[in-house]
């Protein structure tokens, strides 16, 4: 079957009536960030479909703003952690009659909707009332974090845990490995994933003690922000993440003008976080930018790919996003790499089939090549959008993809089979050719 077909097909397979899973077995629920990738790639060619996948990850909102990562629209015990660790149903935030997760994801939804207004904004009348209704929904999203997540009102708001952003990042290995483990409880045996997918491109059950750990603390604090943030040992500011809000500020911003909304307070949010990333997180020396560690109150100075991001939201000066592309030219690709490994190949720390840690993810190089192309560096862009097509062309759609130049270019596949969102994001990259 054409790769463009089998890609639909995914996409089309994993959809649960409404809304669409990451992969099935592995991850049989509806993610927040994923629905969002996944959205755009459901509009080049069943745009119904694209729509209600949106409205329906919008149902999980907490009425403090917060969209949380997961929702439970269905009962799956194959699945760990389900509904039952985060107890949602006992928090007065969340909805009433739809189980979710109790922490957020990386902002997509007002990009994925900008992008998509090019297309359908006065053509589709169902878009227009999807964007008049996501929109304040969306705002008060952003609004959350900003009011919640972001205690010295820098503009740059925290992750309080590692699931709200690239899972099992080398960067977050310190910060993690403070928390007590005598306090936690040991939930190796309880782990369903290693069904699926190979322990030794997963997180490790010594990780995962900690994530759900964190998870146990903020179900203690009843997802109360406040107390979490005095209570919390992991507390990051992540470039991926702040890029990505960054990103889907601009794509609100753009919403507010075709639907002649005031836009003043989301500006003021964003010239705040443009400004303070460039201050803070921006190492002049390293010529990179990094995550903040606002428990030891320093730079994390590990190289992911989560610090070429700010060229996704226009958050560098064009000196700035060319040293980006040099670091990415030499430390992601020196040695003839694919683009673009999570971690830089040249850190210690660089695993190459271990999830976060190395692995090429193609959401991760689909903003990169927007990022890129937005600072007119046509050339690696284009080597970076090629290098994705292959990578699918000659695996298959799988979860993520070994990058190092010694594996045969068709024995590169890692993870989950049937990934919706490199599927959805292999059609946008095809259709945008
Ligand atoms: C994994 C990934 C996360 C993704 C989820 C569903 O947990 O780390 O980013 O959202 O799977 O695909």
């Amino acid at each position: 079957m054409h790769s463009q077909e089998q890609a639909k097909k995914i996409l089309l397979d994993n959809n649960r009536g409404g809304y669409t899973i990451p992969s099935p077995r592995l991850y049989p629920f509806q993610w927040s960030w994923d629905s969002g990738f996944i959205a755009l790639g459901l509009s080049h060619f069943d745009e119904e479909k694209a729509f209600s996948e949106i409205r329906n990850m919008f149902k999980g909102q907490w009425s403090n703003g917060m969209l949380p990562h997961m929702n439970f629209h269905h009962i799956d015990p194959a699945y760990f952690p389900g509904p039952e660790l985060w107890s949602s149903n006992e928090c007065k935030w969340a909805p009433k009659d739809l189980p979710t997760s109790g922490i957020t994801q990386p902002p997509v939804y007002g990009f994925v909707l900008a992008m998509m207004a090019d297309k359908f904004w006065g053509v589709n009348h169902s878009f227009d009332v999807l964007v008049n209704e996501m929109y304040p929904k969306i705002l008060e999203s952003h609004r959350y974090l900003y009011d919640f997540r972001d205690p010295y009102n820098e503009g740059i708001v925290y992750i309080h845990h590692n699931w709200e952003s690239a899972d099992n990042s080398p960067v977050w290995d310190d910060s993690l490995a403070r928390i007590n483990l005598t306090e936690a409880r040991d939930i190796s045996s309880l782990r369903r994933d290693l069904e699926v997918a190979d322990a030794s491109q997963r997180p490790t059950n010594d990780n995962y003690n900690r994530y759900i750990h964190l998870v146990d603390l903020f179900r203690k604090y009843q997802y109360d922000d406040k107390a979490i943030f005095e209570n919390c040992p992991f507390l990051i500011q992540d470039m991926l993440f702040n890029s990505m809000l960054v990103r889907s500020n601009e794509g609100l911003i753009q919403l507010a003008s075709l639907l002649g909304k005031d836009d003043r307070i989301i500006k003021e949010w964003n010239e705040r976080s443009v400004t303070s990333i460039n201050k803070k997180c921006w190492n002049d020396k390293d010529k990179f930018y990094y995550d903040f560690d606002l428990r030891s109150n320093e730079l994390i100075r590990i190289k992911v790919s989560g610090g070429l991001m700010p060229l996704f939201a226009g958050i560098c000066t064009t000196a700035q996003a060319k040293d980006l592309k040099d670091s990415m030219m030499k430390s992601f690709r020196a040695g003839g790499y694919t683009l673009c490994a999570s971690c830089a190949t040249d850190e210690p720390r660089f695993e190459p089939l271990k999830y976060w840690r190395g692995p090429i993810w193609i959401n991760m190089n689909w903003m990169l090549y927007h990022g890129l192309k937005r600072y007119g560096f046509t050339e690696e862009a284009t080597l970076v959008r090629k290098e994705t097509i292959d990578l699918i062309e000659k695996n298959g759609f799988y979860e993520y993809f070994d990058p190092r130049p010694t594996t045969s270019q068709n024995e590169k596949h890692l993870g989950g089979n049937s990934f919706s969102w490199t599927a959805a994001l292999y059609l946008d990259f095809v259709h945008n050719l």
